[in-house]
Order: C-alpha cells, then sequence, then structure tokens
C-alpha cells in the first residue's frame, strides 16, 4: 500500500518545496495536493495549476467559498474585527482545514500536511481542526527550520516551478473577506507603504457616492434594493468600495505566540457591512444591549481571531447574536466618502426610537411622563460624586489643621462630622449644592 499524505497547496514558494521534502524527508509515497477555493483572484489558481503540472501533481480543487461568506457574514452580526482587521485569513483557515482534511479521509491518506512556519498563527488554526483525526499532522517549513532563503535555493537546485507571483517577495494571503500584505519592507512599522502594495483599493479621492444596505436579522440581503446572495454581494461591494478607498488598515498585531507583527490590509465589502450593521444595532438595539455585546462581540472575533469557531463558547454567542438581531432588520444608506463608509442614514421597524419623544418641539414625552418630572432626576444627578468630592476635600482641611498644631499624624483622615456643612443634612439637595460650591 502506498502512503498518502494531503497537503495544503497554494502553488506557493512554501507549498511548493513541501512536495519533494514530504517524500524524501517523511517518506511519503504520494502528495495528495488539495488548493480550496475561498475567493482567491483567478491568477492564484493558474499558478496552482501551473505548478502542480510541473511537479506532476494531481491538485484537488474545492469550492469552499459560499461556506466562508456565510461565516464572513456571521463575523458581520458579531461586528468582529482583531485589533482593527476584519478576520479574512483567520476565519478561512477552519474552512479550508476541514475542507482539506475531507479529501484527505476520501483519498485514505495517512498524513496531512501545510507549508505554515511556526512564527504564525495558521499552523495554530490549521491543526485546531487536523489534530482531532487520527492523520499524522506534518509542518515541514516549521520541523525543518527553513527560511525563504533556503527555500529559494532547494527549489533552484530542484529546478521546482516557483516564481515570484504578482505579489514579488510580499507574503500575500488573499480571499473574499480580506486582502493581507506582509514582509519586505513592509517588516519595518516606520516604514510608510507605497501605493504599490494595494490591490483592491484606490487611494481614496474627492468622489462620494451613496448606496443603501438592506439587512434581515442582522445579515445584508440586498444592495441598493437588489438581492444579492452572500458571495456576490461581498465581491461586489470589494470593487465598488474598493474603488473609493474604503477599507484598508496598517496594523502592529499581536500573534497568538506572542509576537507583534505589521500587517497591511485591504477589506473594503468587510468594512462597508461592518459599519453598516454596526449603524443599524444603534438604533435597534437598547443601551443596555449594545453594551453587553460588545463584550459578546469581543469575545467572538477573539475566538474567530484564534480560528476557533466551533467550540460551545462560540456556539452560545452566536445564539446570543442571533436573539439580539433578530430585529436587527431594516435599511442603511452608507456613504464613501474620504476613505470611509460612513452611516448616513438608517430605518427599521424595530427601531427603538419615537422621534415625538426626543423632539425639542413637543412638550411632554410619552406615557404621561412630562418634562417636568426629569427634576427630581436632575437634583439627584451626581449626587455621589459631590458627597465624594466634599468629603475628600474636607478631610484634606482638617489633615492640614492637625499637621500645623503640631499633633500626632493621623493615619485616617478624619471624616466631616454630620452638621450644617454635611452633605447628608438638610432635604434640599439643591441648596446644599450651592453650599458646597460657595466653600
Ligand atoms: N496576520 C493575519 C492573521 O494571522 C494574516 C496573515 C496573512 N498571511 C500572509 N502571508 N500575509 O490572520
Amino acid at each position: 500500500m502506498t502512503d498518502k499524505v494531503a497537503l495544503a497547496f497554494s502553488g506557493g514558494l512554501d507549498t511548493t518545496v513541501c512536495v519533494p521534502l514530504l517524500k524524501e524527508e517523511y517518506g511519503y509515497d504520494e502528495v495528495v495536493a488539495v488548493t480550496v477555493d475561498v475567493g482567491q483572484p483567478a491568477d492564484e489558481f493558474t499558478e496552482a495549476q501551473e505548478t502542480a503540472d510541473a511537479l506532476g501533481l494531481d491538485i484537488h480543487v474545492v469550492d469552499a467559498k459560499e461556506e466562508f461568506a456565510s461565516l464572513a457574514l456571521d463575523a458581520v452580526r458579531a461586528n468582529a474585527t482583531y485589533q482593527g482587521y476584519p478576520l479574512g485569513t483567520a476565519l478561512a483557515r477552519p474552512v479550508i482545514a476541514s475542507a482539506i482534511l475531507s479529501i484527505a479521509e476520501e483519498e485514505s491518506c495517512t498524513g496531512i500536511a501545510h507549508g505554515c512556519t511556526g512564527k504564525g498563527n495558521d499552523q495554530l488554526r490549521f491543526e485546531a481542526v487536523w489534530r482531532d483525526s487520527d492523520l499524522e499532522v506534518i509542518a515541514p517549513v516549521r520541523e525543518l527550520g527553513l527560511t525563504r532563503e533556503w527555500e529559494k535555493e532547494y527549489a533552484a537546485e530542484r529546478d521546482l516551478p516557483v516564481e515570484g507571483g504578482s505579489g514579488g517577495d510580499y507574503s500575500i494571503d488573499t480571499n473574499l473577506w480580506s486582502r493581507s500584505v506582509e514582509g519586505k519592507e513592509l517588516e519595518e512599522p516606520s516604514h510608510v507603504p507605497g501605493e504599490e502594495i494595494y490591490e483592491w483599493t484606490d487611494a481614496p479621492g474627492g468622489e462620494t457616492e451613496e448606496i443603501t444596505i438592506e439587512f434581515e436579522q442582522g445579515y445584508p440581503v440586498a444592495l441598493n434594493g437588489e438581492a444579492l446572495a452572500p458571495v456576490e454581494l461581498i465581491e461586489t461591494l470589494n470593487d465598488l468600495a474598493g474603488s473609493y478607498g474604503v477599507g484598508r488598515t496598517d496594523a502592529m498585531e499581536d500573534r497568538m505566540l506572542g509576537l507583534k507583527v505589521r500587517e497591511n490590509y485591504e477589506h473594503p465589502a468587510a468594512t462597508t457591512l461592518l459599519d453598516a450593521h454596526a449603524g443599524l444595532e444603534d438604533l435597534v438595539l437598547t443601551k443596555e444591549e449594545r453594551s453587553f455585546k460588545t463584550t459578546v462581540d469581543d469575545e467572538w472575533a477573539e475566538k474567530g481571531y484564534q480560528g476557533l469557531v466551533d467550540g460551545p463558547l462560540m456556539g452560545a454567542l452566536d445564539a446570543f447574536i442571533a436573539e439580539t438581531n433578530e430585529r436587527v432588520t431594516g435599511t442603511v444608506t452608507v456613504r464613501f466618502e474620504g476613505g470611509q463608509a460612513r452611516v448616513v442614514g438608517r430605518e427599521s421597524p424595530y427601531a427603538v426610537y419615537s422621534a415625538e419623544a426626543a423632539s425639542f418641539n413637543t412638550e411632554d414625552v410619552s406615557g404621561g411622563i412630562e418634562q417636568a418630572d426629569a427634576t427630581g432626576v436632575a437634583k439627584y444627578h451626581g449626587f455621589q460624586e459631590r458627597l465624594a468630592n466634599h468629603t475628600i476635600e474636607a478631610a484634606k482641611q482638617s489633615e492640614g489643621v492637625t499637621a500645623t498644631d503640631g499633633g500626632a499624624a493621623e493615619d485616617t483622615p478624619k471624616r466631616p462630622a454630620l452638621g450644617e456643612e454635611s452633605p447628608l443634612s438638610g432635604t434640599d439637595v439643591d441648596e446644599t449644592a450651592d453650599e458646597w460650591e460657595e466653600q
């Protein structure tokens, strides 16, 4: 029986050198290359195919775009970003890993391999999925301690088909949700990137455009009144918002292993959908829901970044998000302007908003509440702060007196006696407040 190993294959330098290494160093007879489509540009597939042909390798191409797009839209409901980055690479990894595992099992492989280094996040995200199987998990680049220079020399010696690719020596990862660029001069955080690193976004200019996005239960379903399926919606918005320079992030990112790295990202559709969704939540959620949801959202983003989208915590977070987003239905108007996707209008049948109540032109609030009812609230508002400030001031003064008296230093400041100058005396809070101000 031949020993087969499934390899996450992109046709790039790392995964290309893995092909002979899996045979020579790990003793496998056959490499089953798998490329998973999560919305990479077409030339990446051509490149992968050409490299595979030159290596005499068959590649399995698995289309996971829809599955990935649906996870990306879950991320929209969770307002998910990690240190400013909408998680394109991170969320794609579990989807890719599962697709490769399925092929590995179908093909009766005994091993499964990736070309990630030992410094990044992707090794962890892939292996979190793969280590649930009985397959031997192999990471040649990490295990053999390979550098890019070594890989280039090795490829040249073996006449392996590697080309620079469109991005030269940058390390680029592109999918439906984001494009990331690392490496070369960008590794120096003070280096200001040139326009040439951007492919999805034009430099923001003076032009503006307004669009509408319709949401149903927190999911975007239509653009300018036209219903679009998730993949199409994301692709259309990447083009449109990208032409206005929307969705650039230059981040100092804290990786899971603790390394801090400089990352540049482009994500026009993600920025537009995240901003629009947040704008609609602002209209329909209560203050309490909004404030608690930021905690849930942060946790979702953290798990998303770690590539752990299938655990019980994520399920519970999703349940909270689904419950609150049941009412996140409506239409948001977004203006592309100055490189931003700015929410400029929103409407929903579930708006927690009463124009009549908030208006400057109506006397009463609603439900029998009159403006004058706020007087009592206004009297109490800030009461504890005033009380605390007064107490502190009085304690300081009495300490000063003790010190000039030459008396022994006291550990505990004296509390002011409950008397006329005490904020607790008297019934008229307003008057007492005036007295303090006069002091
Ligand atoms: N730092 C990001 C992440 O871990 C993206 C890394 C993308 N890789 C690349 N070679 N540019 O999710």
